[in-house]
């Protein structure tokens, strides 16, 4: 399977990613545009939303209008702890969304990455997951969330992230074929810390004021 890869260079999201890079940007800017940034990765990601019709009394006349079917359940899960800025931003535009949350550190001796919080809906099968997470740089985090996902068999897997590298993005391909990335862009290096070259720092720190 041809693994799909969306970068989504629309000029608003390139404009704000910039701003988002630069160092002097504050928490308050950065949470902000992170928040404005996942509002139109979501507009990209839910393009090909079903629709149906149903009939409506407009102030002065009926229609038939369009309206999204129901079927389509989705659930936005949040890698901790940076997803939660992707997440808010999501949740503006899609505020009937389900949400879960997976929490996953990398153990710093044996590289492990171990999962410390797990809970999404209970009918998760019945959902299509938007997988949330700022940065991809090795794909070690993005891999264990979507195995651990794959456990429990939602309908589909969508992830969604801000910046990413080609390393993290071929190793989340090489084992995850099937689930498709969007991005608004990628960088080509990491540094020996694993941190993404040119990037924007830890992105968690960045959205928390932890730094
Ligand atoms: N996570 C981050 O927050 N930043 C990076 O550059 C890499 C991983």
């Amino acid at each position: 399977m041809a693994a799909q890869v969306h970068t989504i260079g629309h000029p608003l999201i390139q404009h704000k990613l910039t701003l988002m890079r630069r160092a002097e940007t504050s928490t308050a800017k950065f949470r902000a545009l992170l928040r404005e940034i996942s509002m139109l990765l979501a507009y990209e990601v839910t393009r090909d939303l079903p629709l149906k019709t149903e009939i409506i009394q407009t102030p002065l006349t009926h229609m038939e209008a369009p309206i999204l079917a129901p079927e389509k359940k989705m659930v936005i899960i949040s890698i901790m702890r940076a997803g939660q800025g992707i997440l808010d931003g999501i949740l503006e535009l899609i505020p009937s969304a389900r949400v879960g949350h997976i929490g996953l550190y990398r153990d710093p001796r044996s590289h492990v990455v171990v999962e410390y919080y797990f809970k999404v809906p209970h009918d998760i099968t019945e959902r299509d997951v938007l997988l949330v997470d700022p940065m991809i740089a090795t794909g070690n985090t993005a891999v264990a969330a979507v195995n651990r996902l794959k456990q429990i068999q939602p309908r589909s897997i969508r992830f969604v992230c801000l910046l990413a590298a080609s390393e993290g993005i071929e190793q989340l391909h090489a084992e995850h074929p099937d689930v498709p990335l969007y991005t608004a862009a990628i960088d080509d290096k990491l540094d020996e810390h694993g941190y993404i070259l040119p990037g924007m720092g830890d992105a968690g720190d960045r959205l928390f004021g932890t730094r």
